[in-house]
């Protein structure tokens, strides 16, 4: 015999022992009782307190030195997800669509706004070539940044169906370097704009007439008296320098993650005012929020720009060349900006230089 009779005895009554043991184990805890999980998890007896705790964002504690992980469920992502695709995407098509209808009923109703005595063949300097570079630099930059931005909102939707995903994934790359990188190029044009026009850009009491008259938009005999820029472009104006500048810095928030605090600042300088909005921000918090309002500040800027690009350059006649070749025709100067060519007129008097140029014969 290979085992002796004694150890026989020992194995077996200590086999019988363990089977015992395990039997009643099953038995007992590893048994599924009342929908019960098994094992020796707590299953329903879980501490929902906790789980509440943590499903809610809370921090706890982390040796991983970053206040990142220290969460372990960012509960608000599945807000700012529903944020972003549902009413950001939805009110933001809304509006696209809404002002290309409404730019397409004015050029139905009022057609291409004509100069009303026609050309005269002579010009006026109107932009000077750093207004024009200033102008360019922002507008084209600003332009590729509207598009990339676009394709990051919607593109998945209206493009990739249509090209593929091969197609699309090197086109949203690509994208997305052009629109980090030009972001520094569109802040620099909007500064330089900014210095070229502000002065001109001053609202005042002129302003209201014009406005009282609908800019003369609707009426063909119609030309509201303005100086370099009317009231409507002054409201383009600012809506570009402010939404400008509050897109730039929620821009330079998301190129530099995690390192800035504005949103938690800004809603500490409106609670001075009255709003009750939280400041104590995890940082992921503080950028989903720059994410959501750099989308909402970029629709609005892009449905006021699409206007803009109409009026100035389909819509108007003679409009283009104030930001082609700096020169515009003198009657669409006058029509226009009266009270300007009068000042300019002056001063080309007092200067002794004759601001008006005629045409090559
Ligand atoms: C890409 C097509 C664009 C065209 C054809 C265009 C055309 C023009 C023209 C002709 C003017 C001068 C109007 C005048 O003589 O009174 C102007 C001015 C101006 N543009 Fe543009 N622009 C374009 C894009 C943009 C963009 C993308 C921005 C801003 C992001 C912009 C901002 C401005 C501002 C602030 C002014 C001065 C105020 C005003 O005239 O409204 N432009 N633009």
């Amino acid at each position: 015999m290979f085992f002796k009779n004694t150890n026989i005895k020992k194995i077996s009554f200590t086999l019988f022992v363990s089977f015992f043991i395990i039997l009643n184990l099953n038995f007992t805890s590893y048994s599924q009782t009342s929908g019960e999980v098994p094992g020796s998890s707590l299953g329903l007896n879980s501490d929902a307190d906790l789980w509440r705790y943590i499903r809610g964002g809370n921090k706890g504690q982390t040796q991983l030195g970053s206040e990142l992980s220290a969460v372990m469920i960012q509960s608000e992502g599945d807000n700012w997800r529903s944020i972003r695709n549902g009413p950001l995407s939805r009110y933001g098509a809304y509006g696209l669509i809404g002002m290309l209808i409404l730019l397409a009923w004015f050029y139905s109703y009022r057609g291409r706004i004509k100069v009303a005595k026609g050309f005269s063949g002579r010009t006026i300097t109107r932009f000077r070539a750093i207004e024009r570079f200033s102008h360019w630099l922002m507008a084209g930059s600003f332009v590729v940044l509207a598009i990339t931005g676009l394709n990051m909102i919607y593109g998945k939707f209206v493009l990739l169906p249509i090209i593929g995903q091969d197609a699309f994934s090197a086109l949203t790359v690509g994208g997305k370097y052009a629109h980090n990188f030009l972001a520094f190029a569109f802040m620099i044009g909007l500064g330089m704009s900014f210095i070229c026009w502000v002065t001109h850009n001053i609202p005042s009491k002129l302003d209201i007439e014009w406005l009282k008259q609908g800019g003369g938009l609707f009426n063909e005999n119609s030309h509201p008296p303005a100086r370099k820029f009317n009231a409507g472009q002054k409201i383009i104006f600012w809506a570009v320098m402010l939404g400008g500048l509050s897109i730039s810095l929620s821009g330079w928030a998301l190129l530099f993650p995690f390192e800035t605090k504005m949103m938690a600042k800004t809603f500490g300088i409106l609670n001075m005012v009255g709003f009750n909005l939280p400041t104590d921000l995890t940082p992921l918090q503080e950028q989903q929020l720059q994410t959501i309002w750099h989308g909402i500040v970029g629709l609005v800027l892009i449905i006021i720009i699409i206007a803009h690009i109409y009026i100035g350059s389909l819509g108007m006649q003679g409009a283009f060349d104030a930001m082609n070749s700096g020169e515009v025709d003198r009657n669409w100067a006058k029509e226009h900006h009266g009270l300007w060519v009068e000042e300019e007129d002056q001063k080309a008097k007092d200067t002794g230089k004759d601001g008006i140029k005629q045409p090559a014969e």
